[in-house]
């Protein structure tokens, strides 16, 4: 890994060759040594997909809720992965709420998606990129209308998650297929993985084939999630991690070791 710093994060290239930041005040990476790419798509696309392909039907909308954005990696594998998959052309619109308490972030977006890693992303889409009165908003236009490709949003809220989550609790209309959960650790800020969080989750998750991809398995967040009635499996290791967590509502989906 190599280092270098600016204003206010420490930057680092690692195993993947992926840059990605570290918190100087937490002294915590924003990913993986393995990869900011690797762990997107090893922790939290590829597992989602599994999920949706394994529910088999089609979706007019696609729902997902990116939490704790950061310099987007997950949301971005998630469609370039999306294009590679059964889904393509089976679902008409890729909505992503996203939130992210840290504005300075914005301008890293483009850089991350300029990377090698998403050029099969960048030769299906052009993306803009517009300051709204939450924050940001990604659109994602089809570079040939020729291919299926599915409109794609992203809305970027800059706030605390903690204040926007009820938000949108209350606002949004229909269940949502994927949350993405990626805070700090839980040891660092054990606010962002208390029972509150996961309850939202439940009460906006799809009850048949909805999940929660998150990359911790600490005892505080499996018993966080189970308080929040909700039920947990661990998916395999990656780079420092023994592993990823699935959640979803009891009875949906089905095991890990079958995705
Ligand atoms: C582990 S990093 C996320 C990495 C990110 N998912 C990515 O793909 O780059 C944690 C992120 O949570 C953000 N964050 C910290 N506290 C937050 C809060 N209360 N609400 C929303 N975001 C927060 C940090 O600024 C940081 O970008």
């Amino acid at each position: 890994m190599t280092a270098s710093s600016n204003a206010t994060h420490l930057r680092k290239t690692l195993k993947d060759g992926s840059f990605s930041l570290v918190d100087a005040s937490l002294n915590e990476t924003y990913h993986n040594w393995a990869g900011a790419f690797a762990e997107a798509m090893g922790h939290y696309a590829t597992p989602a997909l599994a999920l949706l392909e394994k529910a088999g039907h089609s979706l007019e909308c696609l729902r997902l809720w990116d939490v704790c954005f950061g310099l987007g990696y997950n949301s971005f594998a998630f469609i370039q992965a999306f294009l590679a998959s059964p889904l393509l052309g089976k679902v008409q619109t890729l909505e992503i709420q996203a939130v992210e308490i840290d504005g300075s972030l914005a301008p890293l977006w483009q850089e991350v998606l300029a990377q090698a890693h998403f050029s099969p992303l960048m030769q299906a889409f052009q993306v803009s990129q517009v300051q709204t009165a939450y924050g940001y908003l990604l659109s994602f236009q089809a570079k040939d209308a020729s291919f299926a490709l599915p409109d794609v949003h992203i809305h970027i809220y800059i706030a605390d998650a903690l204040a926007v989550l009820p938000q949108w609790l209350e606002t949004q209309a229909s269940p949502v297929d994927l949350i993405f959960h990626d805070a700090f650790s839980p040891s660092k800020v054990p606010h962002l993985w208390s029972s509150d969080v996961f309850k939202v989750y439940a009460s906006v998750l799809n009850p048949t084939h909805g999940g929660i991809l998150t990359y911790s398995l600490a005892r505080s967040v499996k018993t966080a999630v189970e308080s929040a009635g909700l039920v947990w499996e661990k998916l395999p290791p990656l780079g420092w991690k023994k592993g990823a967590m699935l959640v979803q509502r009891p009875n949906a989906g089905s095991t890990a070791a079958h995705l």
